[in-house]
């Protein structure tokens, strides 16, 4: 088959041109925001029986929260529920690398702080998990963005990011590497 002999209308033509740039254009904001903005799909795979959590080792209500383990690392374990997260208030903070591990207790939530590079979806049965570092120190809102029921618009929790030097690490520490297995 010879393309050449094919027709193409002049405005047609042009219509092709302009819907080829703006394809063009959406994978170039994609590119930009992933390499320059810290922007990414989120891709942690972890499955979670989402009806046995408060059974589970990592999301049992005692556990969730701010945590520094050994290694010094820091890491916010989280619940969503209809209609809130818990806990409601945390304090992180800024400029240090910090890990968000969410999970479901019903339905899908999504999870989204304005101003920042955090968002994901928390599908229940599985474990969300974001790291990134918040330059700035403010009170932000941690808001459900995904539409979970008639409450959906009052679920949110309070984020403190208050600056490195007067953040005071939780009392409570874990060993590095505890899991949900077993
Ligand atoms: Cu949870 Cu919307």
């Amino acid at each position: 088959m010879n393309f050449e002999n094919i027709h193409i209308d002049p405005l047609e033509k042009k219509w092709i041109y302009v819907s080829l740039a703006i394809a063009g254009l959406f994978v170039s904001i994609l590119l930009i925001d992933s390499l320059f903005h810290g922007i990414d799909a989120p891709s942690n795979v972890e499955t979670i029986d989402s009806a046995r959590l408060h059974l589970s080792k990592e999301f049992a209500e005692d556990n969730l929260g701010v945590q520094v383990d050994t290694n010094g690392d820091i890491t916010i374990r989280m619940v969503a529920g209809r209609y809130t997260f818990f806990p409601k208030h945390i304090t992180v903070p800024a400029d240090t690398r910090l890990t968000f591990r969410w999970a479901s207790m019903d339905v899908l939530h999504g999870v989204h702080m304005p101003m920042t590079n955090m968002s994901t979806m928390i599908v229940p049965g599985y474990v969300s998990e974001v790291t990134t570092i918040f330059p700035k120190p403010g009170k932000y809102p941690l808001l459900c963005n995904e539409y979970c029921g008639l409450g959906h618009d009052h679920m949110w929790s309070n984020v403190v990011v208050v600056a490195k030097e007067h953040w005071q690490a939780p009392a409570k520490t874990q060993p590095a590497g505890d899991t949900n297995d077993g």
